[in-house]
C-alpha cells in the first residue's frame, strides 16, 4: 500500500518521479504528491486524487513559469490508512519548521502517544494532517541536531510499525536517506543519480542495478554515490543485485490496460516458469533439496487469488501425493495457534511477496519450527527472503491490480512440486512423473490455443453487464477455479458474484436464482461432467441463464439460456489453468464494456503491507 520513490542525481528529479510514481501506482491511488529540494527550499506539490491529477497541476505551474524542478526530490502515491485521501493528508510531509520532507509506506502504529508529545514538548509542534505519517517528518525535526543520519536512528527507534521511508533535509541538500521496516524499498544506481523506489519498475528505465534494503537498514544517496548503515551508525557492505525484468514488461505495449497485456503473456510466463525449475538455477536447486518425506503435513497459506491457488493445489497435492493439505487464509492462520511443528511444511503464495498477513503467517510458522516454502514473483521481496526455500514465479512485473500471469504461474509451480513430491515419495514411478509434466508443459499452448476464442468470450461478456450477481459453480478442482473466476469478477467489475460447490447449490443459494440470474458452470472434471450439467438445468429451470466453460463432450444443445465456451483438452489436475483463461477474459470485457478502470479498481490496491 502506498508507493514512493526519491532521486538524487544529475537530471531534473521531477520526470523522473512521476513517471516512477505512473509504475507505483497500483500500489495505491487515493492521493499523490511531489517535494523536490531547491535554492528556495522545499517545492511541494501534492493533491487528493490520482496521478492525472498531480500531472496537471505540475503542466500547470509550467505554464505560470513557475515549473516545480530540482535535482533532489521524493514522491508518493498513496492508499489512505490513517486520514481520508485530501490534499492535506497526501504526502510528502513536511515538518513545521520545514526542514524535513518525508514520504511513507507503512503504517505508525504508536502515532498517536508520539503526536501528543511532540504537541506537548516545549516548542508545542502543531500538526497539519490526520496521518500517521506526519508525525514522522516532525519526529525527525524534533531530534535533528545537525546530523540528517542520527536524526533517523532515532526516528527508527522511536516508532513502532512498519515503514520505508524516504527523506529530506533541507540543511544537507545533497543527500536524500532512506530507511525501512516490513515494508519493501529498493535502492536504484545509474550512471545519473541513484534511486529509491518501493519496487523496482519504478526505477527499470533507468537501471536494472539494484540493492535491496533490509529491516532497520539506513541507505544514504549523494549524486554519484550509495552507503549503509545499520542503526549503530556502522556502515553495511551490500550485494548488489542485477534485475533481469525488461523495460518493456513495465508499459503498456500497445494494450488498453495492463490486465489485457499480462493475460495475453501468459504462454509465454508459463513457458518460462515451467523452464526454471528445469534449468539450472534457483529454482531447479530449491526443488531438488526440499526432502518431502520429512514432513508428514503440509500447509497452504496465502491471501486474496494467491489462496485459491492453494486451495486449487490442494486437489493436486492430495490426488497425487496422497497427503493431506490444510489450506488457510494467511489473515487468520496468523492467529488461531496452528497445529503444525518441525515435521510440518508450511507453502507460502505471494506475487509480491510483501502482503503483510501471508509475512505474518510465515513468522507464525517458522516460529513453530514449521518448513517454510514461499512461492513469490518479486526477487529480494521480504517472504523470498525470510523463507527455507524459495520459488520465483517468472512472470516479470505485474502491474494490473487484479492478478493473471502471476497466479498462472503460482498454479504450475505448485503442479511441479504436487508431482516432484509425489515421485520422492514413492506415489509416481519415474515414466509417471514423466508423463505428469509432458501434461504441464503442453499447458502454454494450449492457452494459445484458447487466445483464439477471444472474440467470443468479448461478445459473450459484452452482454452480461447488467447483472447484478454472477454466480460461478463448479465441483471439485473447478470449484477451486470457480473461486478465482468470481474473485476476478467482483474485484474489477464491481459486480456482485459467488463461488460455489455445485452440490451446494441445492442446500441454499439456489433461492437466489431467479430470472435472468447468471451462472457460470465449470467443467473440466469428466467424471462429474454429468453432475455439473443437471446443476445447470436446475439453474436454467428457474430462470438463470447459464456459461458453461469446460472441455467435456457434451449433450446439451445450445440455446438462449446455455452457453458454451469449449477448452483445449487437458488432465483433470491441470485443467484449471485453462479455465482461468477464459475467467480472466471474461471479467475483463464485462469490466471494460462498463468502462472501468480495470488496472486500478477502486479500494484496492496491489501490495496489502497492512493488515
Ligand atoms: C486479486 C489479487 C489479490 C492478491 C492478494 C495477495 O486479483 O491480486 O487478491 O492475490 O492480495 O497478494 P500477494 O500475492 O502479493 O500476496
Amino acid at each position: 500500500m502506498c508507493g514512493i520513490i526519491g532521486y538524487i542525481g544529475k537530471e531534473d528529479a521531477v520526470p523522473i518521479i512521476v513517471d516512477g510514481l505512473k509504475k507505483l501506482e497500483y500500489r495505491g491511488y487515493d492521493s499523490a504528491g511531489i517535494a523536490v529540494l531547491g535554492y528556495n527550499g522545499f517545492d511541494v506539490v501534492k493533491q487528493k486524487g490520482r496521478l492525472a491529477i498531480l500531472e496537471e497541476r505540475l503542466a500547470s505551474r509550467l505554464l505560470e513559469n513557475k515549473p516545480l524542478s530540482g535535482r533532489l526530490g521524493i514522491g508518493h502515491t498513496r492508499w489512505a490508512t490513517h486520514g481520508e485521501p485530501s490534499d492535506i493528508n497526501s504526502h510528502p510531509h513536511v515538518g513545521s519548521k520545514n526542514k524535513i520532507a518525508v514520504v511513507h509506506n507503512g503504517i505508525i502504529e504508536n502515532y498517536k502517544q508520539l503526536k501528543e508529545r511532540l504537541e506537548h514538548s516545549e516548542h508545542g509542534v502543531s500538526f497539519a494532517s490526520q496521518t500517521d505519517s506526519e508525525v514522522i517528518a516532525q519526529l525527525a525535526e524534533h531530534y535533528y541536531s545537525g546530523d540528517i543520519i542520527d536524526a533517523v536512528i532515532k526516528v527508527s527507534n522511536a516508532v513502532e510499525g512498519s515503514y520505508a521511508l524516504g527523506i529530506m533535509c533541507i540543511d544537507e541538500p545533497d543527500t536524500l536517506v532512506a530507511v525501512k521496516k516490513d515494508n519493501p524499498l529498493i535502492i536504484g544506481v545509474s550512471d545519473h543519480g541513484n534511486f529509491i523506489a518501493s519496487d523496482v519498475p519504478a526505477v527499470l528505465k533507468h537501471t536494472n542495478k539494484v540493492y535491496y534494503l533490509n529491516d532497520k537498514e539506513i541507505a544514504v544517496l549523494k549524486e554519484g554515490k550509495v552507503q549503509f548503515f545499520n542503526m549503530d551508525k556502522e556502515p553495511l557492505k551490500k550485494k548488489i543485485e542485477t534485475i533481469t525484468w525488461s523495460m518493456d514488461s513495465a508499459e503498456k505495449g500497445g494494450y488498453p490496460h495492463f490486465m489485457l497485456k499480462e493475460i495475453m503473456e501468459q504462454p509465454r510466463v508459463l513457458r518460462d516458469t515451467i523452464q526454471s525449475v528445469f534449468n539450472d538455477g534457483k529454482n531447479k536447486n530449491v526443488l531438488d533439496s526440499v526432502n518431502i518425506s520429512g514432513y508428514n503435513k503440509i500447509v497452504i497459506t496465502a491471501c486474496g487469488s494467491a489462496f485459491n491457488a492453494g486451495v486449487t493445489a490442494k486437489y493436486v497435492f492430495e490426488k497425487l501425493c496422497r497427503i493431506s493439505v490444510d489450506v488457510e487464509l494467511a489473515s487468520e492462520f496468523r492467529y488461531k495457534d496452528a497445529i503444525i511443528d518441525n515435521k510440518t511444511l508450511v507453502i507460502l503464495v505471494s506475487q509480491s511477496g510483501e502482503t503483510a498477513d501471508t509475512i505474518a503467517a510465515m513468522r507464525e510458522a517458522k516460529s513453530k519450527r514449521a518448513a517454510t516454502l514461499s512461492i513469490v514473483n518479486v526477487v529480494g521481496s521480504t517472504i523470498a527472503k525470510e523463507t527455507d526455500y524459495c520459488l520465483f514465479t517468472a512472470a516479470g512485473p505485474e502491474i494490473a491490480v487484479a492478478t493473471t500471469k502471476a497466479f498462472s504461474a503460482q498454479l504450475v509451480l505448485l503442479y511441479i512440486l504436487a508431482v516432484r513430491f509425489a515421485l520422492k515419495t514413492g506415489k509416481l514411478t519415474h515414466k509417471e512423473e514423466e508423463a505428469q509434466l509432458a501434461e504441464i508443459a503442453s499447458l502454454p499452448d494450449k492457452v494459445k490455443m484458447l487466445f483464439e476464442q477471444i472474440d467470443a468470450i468479448q461478445k459473450y461478456a459484452s452482454t452480461c453487464v447488467g447483472y447484478k450477481s454472477i454466480f460461478f459453480i463448479g465441483r471439485n478442482i473447478d470449484y477451486a477455479i470457480a473461486l478465482e473466476g468470481s474473485l476476478k469478477l467482483k474485484e474489477i467489475s464491481y459486480i456482485h458474484s459467488e463461488a460455489y460447490a455445485g452440490g451446494e447449490l441445492k442446500h441454499g443459494t439456489i433461492s437466489l436464482v431467479e430470472e435472468n440470474t447468471l451462472v457460470v458452470a465449470l467443467s473440466n472434471c469428466e467424471r462429474l461432467y454429468g453432475k455439473i450439467m443437471s446443476n445447470a438445468q436446475q439453474v436454467i429451470s428457474r430462470g438463470a441463464k447459464v456459461l458453461f466453460i469446460g472441455n467435456c463432450p457434451r449433450d446439451d444443445t445450445e440455446s438462449e439460456k446455455l452457453y458454451y465456451i469449449n477448452l483445449p483438452k487437458a488432465a483433470e489436475l491441470f485443467s484449471p489453468s485453462l479455465s482461468v483463461i477464459v475467467l480472466q477474459l471474461f471479467s475483463y470485457y464485462v469490466a471494460a464494456n462498463k468502462g472501468l478502470d480495470i488496472d486500478k479498481p477502486r479500494n484496492l490496491a496491489k501490495s496489502v503491507t497492512v493488515e
